[in-house]
């Protein structure tokens, strides 16, 4: 079966694709990646959305504009990776997360944008759309998701292995704890570097292009003390954020209470945050194998303070695993998607923190009725992939 995975994540970049053929071999998948790319977003549509995201305040004519434009601008990507690589039967799409909806330690609400129906209407290929919001249902807080694939595709490593996914917030998943795996969103992994970032080159640069601002800062340990002193990092796990708390206004009312901090040396210093909240966790759990992916694994700075404060932790890139780090995230959406299909679950409620298992997703007809295959009755074991063709 070949399903094509779509995500924009917290940093709304662009529209991470990935088309994966499943074939099931006993209890193991195997997953033949056919396509991977990642496409930017149109900047007037991304500059419509990122002064739309909290703290903004925002009509519902903005959000039936952006549904709309972001479910066409999904519904595009999809038909061109069509294009590149032929037909598909199923598309899982994730939309764009604009707010999600956290008290304390539980999740009340998630809503994704993006319009399926776009999709479907677009590729004429039935759509699982909505995938998270089951799991909050359930009691869960739909994050993180990547727990699913994290589970199967790593189930084969020796030791204490962990999943890190560094996108705008950093996540993580734990394969052996006490009562099973474990996975939840660490803090803030690009968000604070990004908006930090915009802020001292007047939003010409969205990002910290190869860690080259960090690199030439020095880390503020005054600053760091404080950024470490938030509450967030305390909580226990299963817990999950976003750019509602780590956001450009969270970044503004910490620099002003370090006025004249130079621009290399804040970024320096939310780098430094990234690999110490990180490191923190992948010593508590005792993780030996740390497996990255992410857009973060593209900054050097980042990757250098990491690795250097996880001491005697083997750090990996997922691309070694089958999963380029950029799109690991959109082969996990076509994972979900295979999984809702044949009725099994696609979140592990020790990760989610959900009361029990359940089949995620809405499905929406494509050009045909839908047919559902046969339900499987297990889950399978372990996830193999196959390198993508670029
Ligand atoms: N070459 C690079 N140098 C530094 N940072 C990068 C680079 N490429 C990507 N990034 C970082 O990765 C982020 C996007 O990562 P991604 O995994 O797509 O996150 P999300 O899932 O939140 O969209 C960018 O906002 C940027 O911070
Ligand atoms: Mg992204």
């Amino acid at each position: 079966m070949k399903v094509l995975g779509m995500i924009s994540g917290t940093s709304h970049d662009g529209i991470d694709v990935a088309i994966v053929d499943f074939r099931l071999d006993g209890d193991t998948l195997r997953g033949r990646v056919l396509h991977a790319d990642s496409v930017a977003y149109d900047p007037a549509l991304r500059a419509h959305l990122v002064a739309t995201l909290p703290p903004a305040q925002l009509a519902f004519a903005d959000v039936c504009e952006l549904d709309t434009g972001i479910g066409q601008a999904f519904a595009e990507v999809a038909a061109r990776a069509i294009d590149a690589a032929g037909p598909v039967d199923w598309i899982c799409s994730h939309g764009q997360t604009v707010f999600h909806w956290v008290d304390g330690a539980h999740a009340l609400g998630t809503l994704q944008l993006g319009q399926p129906a776009w999709i479907a209407e677009r590729t004429g290929v039935p759509v699982v759309a909505d995938v998270r919001a089951r799991d909050v249902a359930a009691g869960g807080h739909g994050a993180p998701l990547a727990s699913l694939m994290d589970v199967l595709f790593l189930a084969g490593l020796p030791g204490h292995a962990a999943a890190l996914n560094l996108g705008g917030i950093s996540n993580m998943t734990v394969l052996r704890h006490r009562g099973g795996p474990i996975a939840y969103d660490i803090g803030p992994s690009n968000a604070l570097i990004d908006a930090a970032v915009r802020r001292l080159t007047d939003d010409r640069q969205a990002y910290d292009a190869d860690g080259r601002m960090g690199a030439a800062g020095t880390v503020d340990a005054a600053l760091l003390a404080e950024l470490l002193a938030e509450p967030y990092y305390a909580l226990p796990a299963p817990r999950s954020t976003g750019k509602e708390l780590f956001n450009a206004g969270y970044l503004d009312a910490i620099v002003a209470r370090h006025p004249g901090i130079a621009g290399p040396d804040l970024v320096a210093t939310l780098t430094m945050l990234t690999a110490r909240t990180v490191a923190a966790e992948v010593a508590a759990h005792g993780v030996d194998t740390l497996v990255c992916s992410g857009g973060g694994c593209a900054n050097p700075t980042l990757m250098g303070m990491l690795r250097d404060a996880c001491t005697g932790v083997d750090v990996r890139l997922s691309s070694e695993f089958g999963a380029p780090t950029d799109t690991k995230e959109a082969i996990l959406f076509a994972l979900i998607g295979w999984h809702t299909v044949h009725g099994l679950r696609g979140a592990v409620p020790s990760c989610t923190g959900a009361s029990g298992e359940r089949v995620l997703g809405a499905i929406l007809p494509g050009r045909d009725p839908v047919r559902l295959p046969e339900p499987l009755a297990t889950a399978p074991r372990s996830l193999i992939l196959e390198a993508p063709a670029r």
